[in-house]
Order: structure tokens, then sequence, then C-alpha cells
């Protein structure tokens, strides 16, 4: 393409607002969001001193929140438990006891809400562990992969079993897409989907979601055994055709916005939706930077939201999907 000015001047398109909008490329919309939510056994709302303006919440609200998602246009919420304490065992076992707090919780959504949402389960076992690790220890405290993977293939069956429509694996255990894929089609979910958490990275911005389950008084060291290398990139590639062949029906990478290049190569590649995960810690520097008079934090959540979906992704994980849906919807 040659173009030359003044023949070309790019700001004609922009100089009316019905004219940028003609031109726009990326729209997003509350259909574009995921809410994640958290559920607690106690009676009331618990807020989340790092992650502010978000709570756990006892089953009965868990459920009004997921309506209020269904009202607001957003078409699926991703659930995570704050199991109870003295439930939380060297081996997770808690998390495949087909009346743990996640089962109870799809229940819940799903008396309230019946087929109009979509209900995302987290498979992995850091809110259920005494050590806060996504998987269980072998003697010299690295986590076992496949002894791992085998619990990981339980809790997911409880899962699909209580309702869950879309099971995301978060553990980054080699080969767990597969078995889950295998056990589901025998236990009969033939429709319930995989999102795998294929580019997941041993990242610095998960501290509040730590708060929120609990887990993160109890985790000792860190997880770079098995989450990814935040300088690697084509080995994000080898972890997303893995579990395409494995049998995942869509993708995700995470964190989201230090990783959008991480999006778009997927999306370049793969002939699969990809979500991001805006995380927990990118959630909060966005309300801490708008407190402290970065800018305005409407403004600046969906202009970050928008750069997902340019990047290429299918929708984002978000806690800012209510505000997002609400602004977005006018
Ligand atoms: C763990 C899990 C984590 C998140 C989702 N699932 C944290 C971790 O890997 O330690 C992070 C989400 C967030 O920070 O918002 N299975």
């Amino acid at each position: 393409m040659t173009r030359s000015f003044p023949n070309t001047r790019l700001r004609r398109t922009r100089a009316h607002g019905w004219s940028r909008a003609m031109v726009r490329e990326t729209t997003m919309t509350s259909a574009d969001l995921i809410w994640p939510l958290f559920a607690t056994e106690g009676g009331e709302e618990q807020p989340i001193a790092s992650l502010p303006g978000v709570s756990r919440w006892p089953l009965a609200d868990l459920a009004r929140r997921a309506k209020e998602a269904v009202d607001l246009g957003i078409p699926c919420i991703a659930l995570f438990p704050n199991t109870a304490p003295d439930t939380r065992s060297e081996n997770g076992a808690e998390a495949y006891n087909p009346d743990n707090l996640m089962c109870r919780a799809i229940k819940a959504v799903r008396d309230a809400c019946g087929d109009d949402i979509g209900i995302l389960t987290d498979v992995a076992l850091d809110p259920y562990t005494s050590h806060g690790q996504d998987g269980v220890l072998d003697a010299s405290g690295y986590v076992a992969n496949d002894d791992t993977v085998a619990i990981l293939v339980d809790q997911a069956i409880v899962q699909a079993e209580a309702g869950a429509d879309i099971v995301a694996p978060s553990d980054m255990m080699d080969g767990r897409i597969g078995a889950i894929r295998v056990a589901l089609e025998m236990a009969g979910h033939h429709n319930v989907q995989i999102m795998s958490y294929a580019a997941k990275y041993a990242s610095a911005f998960y501290g509040p979601f730590r708060d929120a389950v609990g887990s993160g008084g109890l985790l000792k060291g860190d997880k770079k055994s098995y989450q990814m290398d935040p300088a690697n990139g084509d080995e994000a590639m080898h972890e997303v055709a893995m579990d395409i062949a494995e049998g995942a029906d869509s993708v995700m990478v995470k964190p989201g916005l230090a990783y959008l290049d991480i999006v778009w190569r997927v999306k370049q590649r793969f002939e699969v939706p990809v979500f991001a995960y805006q995380v927990s810690g990118e959630y909060a520097l966005i309300e801490a930077g708008a407190a402290a008079g970065a800018g305005d934090r409407d403004a600046l959540l969906v202009e970050k939201l928008l750069s997902f979906k340019r990047a290429g992704a299918s929708g984002v994980l978000t806690y800012h999907a209510p505000v997002a849906a609400r602004i977005l919807n006018g």
C-alpha cells in the first residue's frame, strides 16, 4: 500500500464520533466477560482487603451474583472456593468430595439460574491442600505430576456431576487435559467443555487471589516447577498445542496484560477460542492506580479490557466483569 499526504489524512475518519464508530475494528460487549466469584462457608459477605470491591460470598448471595450476571448479559461465571481450613489436607482430598463447597456452589447457581449461565469451575488443588501447592508433594517436596493428575480427574468429575459446564484446569500438570477428557467421556459428560489454563505463568500478579481462596498464608516457596517462566513464549505455543491435542475446547493465557503477545500468537496460530485472565493483581493495580489519581477507573479498565479483544481474545476473565458490563451496556 502506497499512500501519501495530503491525499491521505488518517485524521479524516477520526473527525466525528459517527465516523470513528464506523471504522472501529474491535468491539467489546458484556458477552466477552467471564466473572470470577469466590464462595465461602461463612454466613456473611467477606470483603477481600487486597482485592477492593471483591468479596467471598455465602452460597445464597453467590447465586444472586450469578443472577446479576445473567441480567447484565455476562454469559459465564468462574467459581473458586475458600475451603474451610479444617478440610485442607496434604493431598487435597476435599477437592473430590462430591459435597464440597465448590459442588454446592455449582448447584446453588444452577438452581437459581438454570441454563441461563455457563458455570466454569477451577480444577487445581491449591484451595484444598494444607501447603497451598496445586498438587500433591513427593518426599522431596516436589509437586508430583502423575499422582496429582489422578486426583484432578476425580475433582473434575465431581464438578461435572454437580453441573459444571466448563472445567478449567489451572494446575499446569502435564497430561491432565487428556486424562480429564477421557474420564468425562467415560462418565457420559460429552458436552462438558474443558477450558485449559494452557499458558499459565509463575506470576507475581496472583497475590490477592491467594488471599481470596486462603492459600496464600499456607504456601511455602513458589510454583515455578509447574507454572511457566515469564520469559518464555515458544514454550507457551507448545503447551497450547499439547492441550488442544489432548482435547481442550478452548485455551487460556494467564495473567493477561503482561502476556498479550502470547494471546496474539495463540490466536494467529491455533483454531481454538483463546481467553485471557486479567488476574487479581492486575485488578488491584487498576483500582489502586485510579485511587491514587492515575486516571479514571472506568476508562482505564475498559481500555485494558479492549486490548485483550484487539489481541485476539474471545473473552476475558476479570473481577471487573460486573462494572465493565454496566459501562459497556451504557
Ligand atoms: C491456582 C489459581 C491461581 C489463580 C487462579 N487459579 C493462583 C495461583 O496459581 O497461585 C490466580 C487468579 C488470580 O490471581 O486472579 N490454581
